[in-house]
């Protein structure tokens, strides 16, 4: 591969401030669910982008994607948002090769680490953004398409002043509402009580899904669940989890 393909088929850097893309008449969302940590890439993460991204590396401005191309197969697609280090991901796509599996992730450090676990585990149902999710969904999954979406222990924004930074909210719901296919799961899981209560809450108002819990609320956590970094961590500070899933309905 030359050196100028390798360029052009990394992720999207963005050197731009938001005052100079505004100026280009492109909308910025000001809030946003995350705080870009550049962490630095190890080694091994580096080298997962520069030999992986070609195969299984998917960008904003590719646009809506076209999933039967993509993975040469109809099968049913599973999309992860905010898949961390991606471990678990990987997991799922290595336990169910009869699906599909796209991830989305803005840290730069869980994408390369994705990439090499998917690697090392041999898994080749399973594409990655390096993106915002809210944009990824807007701009480039197709209506109707997504069979799961997962979004497991989002970023809590724990302290009040900071809950607009959650990403689950309104019109984030719309938005997986669009994207999923009818009768397609929504599953959300965090270890943060107060941030499970709103999204059951969020989702009660939120037209269109049906609760497949039979007491309205939680459901038993799914044994499809590998469990996640961030779960682990919690489970060690003793924290509870709550599996929330809902249905898209016809
Ligand atoms: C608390 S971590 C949980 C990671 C993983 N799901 C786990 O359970 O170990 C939340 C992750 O969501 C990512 N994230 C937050 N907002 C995002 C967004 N709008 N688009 C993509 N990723 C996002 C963060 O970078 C972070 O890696």
């Amino acid at each position: 591969m030359s050196n100028d393909k390798a360029k052009q088929s990394q992720p999207e850097q963005k050197h731009k401030t938001i005052e100079q893309a505004e100026a280009e008449g492109k909308y910025i969302r000001k809030i946003r669910s995350f705080v870009k940590r550049e962490g630095r890439l190890t080694k091994a993460q580096a080298r997962a982008i520069e030999t992986l991204w070609d195969t299984m590396g998917l960008t904003h401005s590719g646009g809506m994607i076209d999933a039967a191309t993509l993975f040469a197969n109809n099968n049913p697609i599973t999309l992860e948002i905010g898949f961390g280090m991606g471990k678990s991901l990987v997991a799922m796509a290595k336990a169910a090769p009869e699906r599909n599996f796209i991830g989305i992730e803005v840290h730069r450090p869980g994408v390369g680490a994705c990439l090499g676990e998917a690697e090392a585990e041999g898994v080749s149902n399973l594409k990655v953004y390096e993106h915002d999710a809210i944009e990824i969904l807007a701009d480039c999954i197709p209506a109707g398409t997504i069979d799961t979406v997962q979004l497991f222990f989002p970023d809590p924004w724990h302290k009040a002043k900071h809950h607009k930074r959650r990403i689950v909210k309104p019109e984030f719901i719309e938005s997986i509402r669009r994207v999923l296919a009818i009768g397609g799961v929504f599953h959300m899981a965090t270890d943060w009580e107060n941030y499970a209560e709103c999204m059951v809450d969020d989702m009660k108002d939120a037209p269109g899904f049906k609760n497949l819990s039979a007491t309205n609320d939680y459901v038993p956590r799914p044994d499809s669940r590998p469990l996640t970094k961030f779960e682990n961590r919690g489970q060690n500070l003793g924290h509870g989890v709550w599996d929330i899933q809902h249905a898209k309905k016809d």
